[in-house]
């Protein structure tokens, strides 16, 4: 599956419209849709220490390209990159918080991170901007990492306690709280299948990278989102989910909570598919605890081919530069099974492409608006589209590589550059039209 720089051939088959011709009536979206971009704290503030992720980006021979360092510096820069935002044409900002600012050691609360997210979405709404703010993007405290993470029994009344702090102090400026981005990925990734000549699994490298971090840390209990027993990781985050919404909706109770959820859209092989097995391992949970949610954000990149397991694409088909297929229809297939599923309203809350050619940005999102619009046009409840992402931003274990955004960063100077996708999509935004 992902590799951090495989190349993307390009088969481009389609013809290409003008990206910007004026709205056509019948192209248009439902009133007060929300249209926004992403970005999440770890991958663009900078020099996010206190967290789990730092420390395992500077351990010798790591599982990280390249440490985050100072990021977009968003941190400082959240002013002009929201008025950014704004200005192109969206109405709605989609971020998460960081625990392990917010509580950087057990216990010990800090009033001015509090007061800076409080600062991020005051600036939100001077620009009259939605916000979706998410308590737990992958990053977590260290301190919390060390006690096993997810996997402690502890854990759930933890992140309980974060997010009543958190709520108290600045859930009066959030529109749509969500307690986890993809808390299906542990699963999500056993699904996935390398070609032989690419090594050892996902779940494989995990593991070593697990064992190679507690012995670094020389902390043998350590776990990580993605480090860990599975099973275990799984029922942490379905508990911590349910405490932490109840902890939020005891601090403000008109606050709508949901959570996001990672979907690839999951076709049938022609023989041995294994896609209702899939669904119910990968997405069955979560699901079930969308419902008693006030929304549903589904989150997905390409499709899935799935036999025993997902099927690698085959040779001659367009990636990504995370190596995956361009399939901007997921889209369409993802809200349809998600919102008959979940019986939620549903927001797309990421999606996107990495590549270094913005000309098939701006076609990928002209395609998955297209195939967005069927959907909502057939009466699938969806009431928002964010991309992934705002600013070209560090992309995990791929470093700096990827290219997610509409937005260029020079990270010498931190410099902004719009993108034309930027200005394609803040333009379908502004007239709420294709
Ligand atoms: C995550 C983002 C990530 C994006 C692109 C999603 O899985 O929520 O943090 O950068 O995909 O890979």
């Amino acid at each position: 599956m992902a590799t951090p720089n495989s190349p993307a051939s390009r088969c481009n088959g389609l013809p290409s419209p003008n990206p910007f011709a004026p709205a056509n009536k019948s192209k248009a979206f439902p009133d007060k849709f929300l249209w926004g971009c992403a970005t999440a704290g770890h991958q663009v503030e900078g020099n996010n220490i206190a967290s789990d992720l730092w420390a395992l980006e500077h351990i010798p021979h790591g599982m990280f390209r390249e440490p985050s360092g100072d990021a977009c510096d968003h941190y400082h820069l959240y002013g002009q990159d929201i008025a950014m935002l704004a200005d192109l044409g969206f109405n709605t900002y989609r971020f998460s918080i960081e625990w392990s600012r917010i509580e950087p050691e057990e216990n010990q609360f800090s009033n001015a991170e509090l007061n800076h997210y409080r600062r991020v979405l005051a600036a939100c709404r001077e620009h009259n901007l939605t916000t979706l703010v998410t308590y737990s993007h992958f990053s977590m405290p260290l301190w919390f990492a060390r006690k096993g993470a997810w996997s402690n029994p502890a854990a759930p009344d933890l992140f309980a306690r974060y997010c009543e702090r958190a709520s108290k102090h600045f859930g009066d400026l959030i529109d749509f709280a969500s307690t986890f981005n993809e808390p299906d990925i542990p699963q999500l990734l056993n699904w996935i299948t390398f070609a032989p000549s690419q090594g050892p699994s996902m779940t494989e490298m995990f593991q070593q990278a697990l064992i190679s971090a507690r012995a670094a840390l020389n902390s043998p209990e350590f776990a990580s989102f993605f480090l860990g027993d599975g099973k275990k990781i799984r029922d942490g985050l379905l508990a911590a989910h349910t405490k932490g919404k109840t902890a939020m909706k005891s601090a403000r109770p008109s606050m709508p909570v949901g959570f996001n959820l990672a979907m690839s859209d999951d076709q049938p092989a022609p023989t041995d598919s294994h896609v209702a097995e899939k669904r119910a391992d990968v997405y069955g949970p979560w699901l079930e605890a969308a419902k008693t949610c006030n929304y549903l954000g589904v989150q997905t990149y390409s499709r899935a081919i799935v036999g025993k397991k997902d099927l690698p694409p085959p040779p001659g088909t367009e990636l990504t530069q995370m190596g995956y297929e361009f399939y901007p229809e997921c889209v369409e297939g993802v809200v349809r099974y998600a919102a008959k599923e979940a019986g939620v309203p549903i927001y797309v809350t990421e999606n996107g492409v990495a590549t270094d050619d913005d000309t098939r940005r701006i076609e990928y999102y002209r395609r998955a608006l297209t195939s967005l619009k069927r959907a909502i046009d057939d009466g699938v409840d969806v009431r928002g589209y964010v991309s992934w992402s705002l600013l070209d931003n560090w992309e995990w274990m791929f470093g700096y590589a990827p290219q997610f955004g509409i937005v260029a960063v020079d990270r010498a100077t931190q410099k902004r550059t719009i993108k034309p996708s930027g200005a394609y999509l803040g333009n379908i935004a502004r007239r709420n039209s294709l």
